[in-house]
């Protein structure tokens, strides 16, 4: 395939602990114990990520997939031809084709995600269905300032693709930074034309949120758990994952799911010679799901230098998706 490269962007110095072992230990050594979520998707944990997609209860992704399908036509005909899309932590790569097949012409596919093999594996098949589409790959932590490459001549404007309210991860601080960073990403490619489309999970019921992240097949339980393991094999742990519970639920006046994983007993672990302790029923909080109404969101984004220009949504008001342009800088 000569549409397809995967671009590197993380480089670290030899002899140095990983990203991932600094943010553990360092998260094991709060008062409150804390884990980043982006470190649930190692190849295990993406899997499973992509099982809960498919939940009965995990309304999200088929909400949004029908929201894109539903309004393809109008939104292709307002983001118009030429344009490349950026997708920020794209995973599985599946959902960015219902936008290719919308669009008129797309010039190209940049995808950013810090599951570098497993990217890369889901968009080789991708490269080949889109010939026309020059996809350049890039392995990275989009929460950090990222280097993009240069923008493809034929391409008339960078649109941003942020789909699954990933953006729920972040709290609304870190939400309006990445909004920030994305923005002046986005510009890279010129600013007439330039906008977001972005997927958010909406305040709404909570029974219907609690069912979502605490599934009756136990795949949530799972992904949550799989992070012990991602640290034993990692990181030289030893977790007992039968000594943890996994522990989800709503937190009204912060708009938010929280997931933990509780400590069944006193227990302590070792990770790579570093040994902490955990009381009974002491918690390391693993995720936040922050959820939004749409004027809620909307002041986000121009608080971040958007303009909220569209939002769709379907019938019962499960799942936001909107667009947000970039008023010409
Ligand atoms: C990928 C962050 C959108 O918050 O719903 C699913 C991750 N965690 N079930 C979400 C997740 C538990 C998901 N996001």
């Amino acid at each position: 395939m000569n549409n397809l490269a995967i671009l590197e962007r993380q480089q670290r110095p030899l002899h140095r602990p990983t990203p991932f072992g600094q943010d553990v230990h360092h998260g094991l050594s709060q008062n409150a114990k804390a884990i980043p979520a982006k470190y649930f998707y190692d190849r295990r944990g993406s899997e499973l990520f992509e099982q809960i997609c498919r939940l009965p209860e995990y309304y999200p992704t088929r909400t949004e997939r029908k929201i894109l399908r539903d309004n393809a036509a109008e939104i292709a005909a307002i983001i118009g031809s030429d344009a490349e899309v950026v997708e920020f932590g794209a995973g599985a790569a599946e959902k960015v084709r219902l936008l290719l097949d919308a669009l008129p012409r797309p010039a190209g596919y940049l995808p950013i995600d810090i599951s570098g093999p497993h990217l890369s594996a889901a968009v080789a098949p991708l490269a080949q269905a889109y010939p026309g589409v020059t996809v350049r790959v890039v392995a990275g932590d989009f929460t950090q300032a990222l280097a993009l490459p240069a923008p493809l001549p034929q391409a008339r404007c960078r649109v941003g693709f942020f789909p699954g309210s990933t953006i729920g991860n972040f709290t609304p601080e870190e939400a309006l930074g990445f909004l920030r960073n994305a923005a002046s990403v986005l510009r890279t490619g010129g600013s007439s034309g330039a906008g977001l489309l972005i997927g958010v999970d909406m305040v709404k019921d909570p029974a219907v949120l609690h069912a979502a992240y605490n599934d009756s097949a136990g795949v949530t339980a799972a992904f949550n758990l799989n992070l012990l393991q991602r640290i034993n094999r990692e990181l030289n742990g030893d977790f007992d994952l039968d000594a943890f519970n996994h522990y989800a639920f709503y937190q009204p006046a912060a708009h938010r799911i929280e997931m933990h994983l509780v400590s069944r007993r006193a227990q302590s672990v070792s990770i790579c010679d570093r040994r902490y302790a955990f009381a009974a029923g002491e918690s390391i909080h693993t995720e936040n799901s922050y959820k939004y109404t749409p004027a809620g969101f909307r002041a986000l984004a121009e608080k971040a230098g958007f303009r909220p220009a569209a939002m769709w949504t379907d019938e019962a008001s499960l799942f936001s998706l909107h667009w947000l342009t970039l008023p010409d800088a």
